[in-house]
């Protein structure tokens, strides 16, 4: 194995080179190196300056987050950092690409920064439930101030090169990032002028003011929803205000290592492991994928138009075809908005939005204006006549092997494709609303779909930024199938007493975006009443009917679109208010079904939910809808408002331990043993004392 930090004398300059692909991540022989390189400077008479460089994409991707939460093993990267600041020559830090974490704590640590322009700086370690351990809490403040500091360690957001340099964090910015030359430049310059070490951490104490520290605190604590990393951090900056380098690193890394341990930690780094795993397919490894340039959109309605919105934004060639030319039109308009609202949050300018619409978008009512589409994604109704008669007209006019795509959210794919001739060419791709701002994009396979569509599904999900995750065929698939069985979990509890505005707010404080009732509202209460309708062919003679969300559909209230749902919404508020009559509702339903209301606390409303969400993603995983346990906390992260913190249900239950949660599930069985049956792989994997983590990486 070549070493990963290099030292060359390139006359009288030392080189420091890091070389640890993909990211140079500051692992145990990286920070090895780097001190004996550092150490071989200092003992080196012949080197004056030197000069610390990441090769590859970036300069350095921050700490080695695959070795968090096992022991630690020395040289500890604070160790390293003061290593560098304590030489007694210059040493520079050139930065190309990103600085990030443990990255920028190095370059804090160094006495000269230059950057290329393409150079980001920042401490993300809050998005993973840490706080910048290696000294950046201390030295950041000291160099930019407490203000600018906290900005960047609570949100975890990078500054560029040109920002950098605003702040004085960097000396100078190259138009060439070529940094193995500029920084010999830029060292033989400090050589020639004899320039002097300017330790970060000997700079003065940054001025904290009570009065703002507690304004941070306040702001921080109203956007936290139980994730506490960032007011850690603050914890960490206001440490550097009262005392000195030393004593206020020891306080940091006192503060690290209490969140090293927090199941936070865990949660978010699992979060950041399982969206980069979801894409790793084994099936699909060296399948050539098929070149994407030109959409077909068929509907322009809600998902059609912010589809079709999205694949602009990425580049991409769209025709959309509407019904008639009136649609057709509404749908441009849409589309038109929408990039409008990207204008205004800087994704894009006003020349690049009319080459969109001049040259790049086509809205028709002509269906053979497809014949040229790579791939095709239809968004019609959502009714399997409809879609067939759609998926029918394109098998004629669709060229040979372009994909066929369906957003539908429930319908049965196999029965979609079996209309078409060509059946290995259909597969779901099931967007989420709004398409063009939703990350999540579920690939759902079907049973002829051929694997290099697959394949090329999953690239085309990249160009359009989306995360996709692998889904079988079932009703709901992988996200909207456990929307299904939680929510009917909710609606138990609403039935024998609980509120559904304490159902939201127990939610919502356990870390949820929104309670399910509020995201009904939000979605349109006429969605439920269509499942309810489709699914009730299917009803069991035990299932317990939530007659009265029927009640809310009739009275027409469909949610926020309507001003009224769940909630009541003045004036085209979206904040809900809180509405007796809702609850007299559910009262009537009760009494119809002769039931005595009993209180439940917000804790038993929280396991209630969670164990029906964890069983129903047993089920979803034995029946290989979902392929890995992560793929199914991806879904629920990334399009169901899940808290990143706890990393998703399949984690969650993990962290809690399986037996707890079928202990649970076992319990609620005993008053209702219908719907709360245990998941057999759950049984299964509690008798093996194993756990979710167990199937993600067999
Ligand atoms: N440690 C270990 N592995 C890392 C890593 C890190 N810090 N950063 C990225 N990787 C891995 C990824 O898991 C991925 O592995 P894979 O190919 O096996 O899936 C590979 O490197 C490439 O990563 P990306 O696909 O994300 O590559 P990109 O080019 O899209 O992005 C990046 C590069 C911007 C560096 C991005 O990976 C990133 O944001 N990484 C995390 C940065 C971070 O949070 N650093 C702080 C770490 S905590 C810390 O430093 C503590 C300190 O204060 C003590
Ligand atoms: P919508 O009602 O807003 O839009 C449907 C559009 O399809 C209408 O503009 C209609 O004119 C057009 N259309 C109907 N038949 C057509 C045909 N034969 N040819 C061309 N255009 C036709 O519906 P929405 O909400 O956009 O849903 C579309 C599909 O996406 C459905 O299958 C739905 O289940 C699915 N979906 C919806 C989500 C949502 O949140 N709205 C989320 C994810 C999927």
């Amino acid at each position: 194995m070549s070493e990963p930090v290099t030292y060359i004398n390139d006359q009288g300059v030392a080189l420091i080179t890091i070389a640890n692909p993909p990211v140079n991540a500051l692992s145990q022989r990286v920070r090895a190196g780097l001190l004996a390189a550092v150490q071989q400077f200092g003992a080196d008479d012949s080197a004056q300056v030197a000069v610390i460089l990441g090769e590859g994409r970036l300069f350095i991707g921050g700490a080695d987050i695959s070795e968090f939460g096992k022991p630690p093993q020395a040289p500890s990267l604070p160790d390293v950092i003061n290593a560098i600041e304590s030489c007694d020559k210059p040493v520079v830090a050139a930065v190309h690409g990103a600085a990030l974490g443990g990255g920028f704590e190095v370059a804090l640590g160094a006495h000269y920064r230059i950057a290329g322009a393409d150079a980001r700086f920042g401490l993300p370690e809050v998005k993973l439930g840490l706080l910048p351990g290696a000294g950046g809490t201390q030295r950041l403040p000291r160099l930019v101030g407490v203000e600018q500091a906290l900005t960047m360690i609570t949100s975890g957001t990078p500054i560029s090169a040109a920002q950098a340099l605003e702040h004085a964090v960097v000396e100078q910015v190259f138009d060439d990032s070529n940094m193995r030359q500029q920084g010999l430049d830029f060292a033989r310059k400090l050589q020639q002028q004899g320039a002097p070490v300017r330790r970060t951490g000997e700079l003065p104490r940054p001025a904290g003011d009570a009065a703002l520290l507690q304004e941070w605190r306040t702001r921080l604590e109203r956007s936290a929803r139980g994730e506490v990393a960032a007011l850690v951090a603050l914890d960490a900056v206001s440490a550097a205000t009262r005392l000195d380098l030393v004593e206020g690193l020891a306080e940091e890394r006192r503060l690290f290592l209490s969140l090293m341990d927090t199941p936070q930690r865990a949660g978010l780094i699992h979060a950041f492991f399982a969206e980069r795993q979801v894409a790793k397919l084994p099936e699909l490894a060296g399948l050539e994928s098929m070149k994407i340039e030109h959409i077909g959109v068929v509907g322009g309605g809600t998902m059609g138009a912010g589809i079709a919105t999205s694949a602009l934004l990425s580049g991409l060639q769209v025709t959309l075809v509407e019904r008639d030319q009136e649609a057709a039109d509404k749908a441009r308009n849409t589309i038109t908005g929408y990039l409008a609202a990207a204008i205004k949050r800087g994704k894009l300018n006003e020349v690049q939005r009319e080459t969109i619409l001049n040259d790049r978008l086509a809205t028709v009512p002509d269906y053979n204006a497809l014949a040229d589409a790579d791939l095709i994604i239809e968004a019609v109704f959502e009714s399997m006549e409809v879609k067939q008669s759609v998926f029918k007209t394109l098998d004629s006019v669709a060229k040979p092997g372009a994909i066929l795509a369906t957003n539908t959210s429930y319908l049965d794919i196999n029965e979609i494709a079996s209309i078409t001739a060509r059946p290995e060419s259909v597969i779901g791709l099931h967007f989420f609303s709004p398409a063009h701002v939703m990350k999540l994009l579920e690939v759902v396979v079907a049973e002829r779909t051929a694997p290099e569509r697959v394949a090329s599904a999953f690239i085309l999900a990249k160009r359009l930024g989306k995360t996709a995750v692998r889904a079988g065929v079932c009703d709901g698939f992988i996200g909207n199938r456990l929307l299904s069985h939680y929510r009917t979990a909710a609606d138990h509890m609403l039935l024998d007493g609980a509120s559904p505005y304490q159902i939201d707010k127990a939610l919502k404080a356990y870390g949820f975006a929104m309670g399910p009732y509020a995201v009904a509202d939000l979605a349109g209460l006429d969605i439920g009443y269509a499942t309810r309708q489709r699914k009730a062919a299917d009803a069991h003679p035990r299932d317990r009917y939530p007659a009265w969300a029927d009640e809310l559909f009739h009275l027409g209230r469909l949610g926020q679109k309507t001003g009224k749902g769940y909630y009541l919404y003045p004036e085209g508020s979206r904040q809900g208010v809180e509405d007796p009559e809702v609850e007299a509702l559910v009262a009537k339903a009760r009494q119809q079904a002769g039931i005595n209301p009993r209180t439940f606390t917000d804790e038993e409303i929280v396991s209630r939910y969670m164990a029906a969400m964890i069983n129903e993603g047993a089920r979803v995983l034995e029946e290989g809808i979902a392929q890995r346990p992560l793929d199914i906390d991806v879904v629920l992260l990334y399009g169901y408002g899940f808290p990143r913190w706890r990393g998703g249900p399949m984690h969650t239950a993990d962290q809690r331990g399986l037996k707890a949660v079928l202990a649970d599930i076992q319990r609620f069985a005993e008053e209702d043993d219908h719907f709360w049956q245990a998941a057999p792989l759950l049984e299964k994997l509690v008798e093996q004392d194993s756990n979710f983590a167990s199937l993600n990486h067999p």
